[in-house]
């Protein structure tokens, strides 16, 4: 069986994921690991399994919580996995070698992995509208050759990939908060999957534990939430040269 297994705060990860899993054309079992903590629940996959493991690209790292939501409730036995780190067409950096990493260290047997683009969650006209009709055509045919790689359970050498360990360092990112369209609904304290945005002040958020996910603002009915017209500003110029072109999806195997 395939399972798939995201960590997709704003759903452009799982699209990815999506698309790669299509194209190995099996039975599939969907395992989502940003959600409310009192959701996660433990997977135990069988050696038989073929595990597609995706997470977005946070500063060139893996988010930190879909590591540690990785380590402990994931359990493999040499399961074949194919990595993916999803990025918003500036950069993977380290977090693709990060993954793989993270995934041998649990248990897993990394057959391949692959670095693609989605649109940028925080400046969303980087990255715009991707993975398109191109990528997903490009994703499915990724998808058949990891199974054809599955076949034969060839370890993919961790020397293929780019990225360096020690990984560079994590930045904090910005905090969203609420605006005057908050109509008190409460969906973004009950989605957000470190519990930052208390249910009784929806104005308020725990910017110690938020991670940056975005989730909150891409889920709000209203569109009330926000990281502020003047660090959208300044985040959108600090990557505007590294996001100018379009960023290919690459496959390792
Ligand atoms: C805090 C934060 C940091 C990000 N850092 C990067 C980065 O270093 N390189 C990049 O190309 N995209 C970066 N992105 C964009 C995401 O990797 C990309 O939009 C990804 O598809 C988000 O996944 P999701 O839609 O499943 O949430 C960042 C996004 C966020 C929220």
């Amino acid at each position: 069986m395939i399972k798939q297994i995201t960590f997709s705060p704003t759903g452009g990860t799982k699209k990815v994921a999506d698309a790669l899993t299509s194209g190995i054309n099996k039975e599939i079992e969907y395992i989502e690991l940003c959600a409310p903590s009192s959701e996660i629940a433990t997977t135990t996959l069988d050696k038989d399994d073929v595990a597609i493991i995706a997470a977005p690209v946070y500063g060139g790292r893996i988010p930190a919580l879909a590591v540690e939501r990785l380590k402990n409730t994931i359990k493999a036995d040499g399961t074949k996995c194919a990595v993916v780190a999803v990025y918003g067409n500036r950069a993977y950096d380290d977090a693709l070698l990060e993954l793989y990493k993270t995934c041998s260290e649990i248990g897993f047997n990394v057959i391949a992995a692959v670095g693609a683009v989605a649109e940028h969650s925080i400046v969303r006209k980087y990255g715009a509208n991707r993975p398109d009709a191109d990528d997903i055509n490009e994703l499915m045919a990724f998808g058949e050759r990891i199974k054809d790689a599955a076949a034969t359970g060839k370890t993919l050498a961790e020397s293929a990939l780019n990225g360096k360990f020690p990984y560079k360092k994590t930045m904090a990112g910005p905090t969203p908060t609420a605006s005057k369209k908050c109509t008190g609904c409460g969906l973004c304290a009950k989605q957000c999957p470190v519990g930052a945005i208390p249910l009784t002040d929806l104005r308020k958020v725990n910017k110690d534990i938020c991670i940056s996910c975005m989730r909150c603002i891409s889920i709000c009915p209203n569109e009330a939430r926000s990281v502020g017209k003047i660090m959208h500003t300044l985040i959108a110029l600090a990557i505007r040269n590294g996001c100018a072109e379009r960023k290919k999806n690459e496959l390792f195997i």
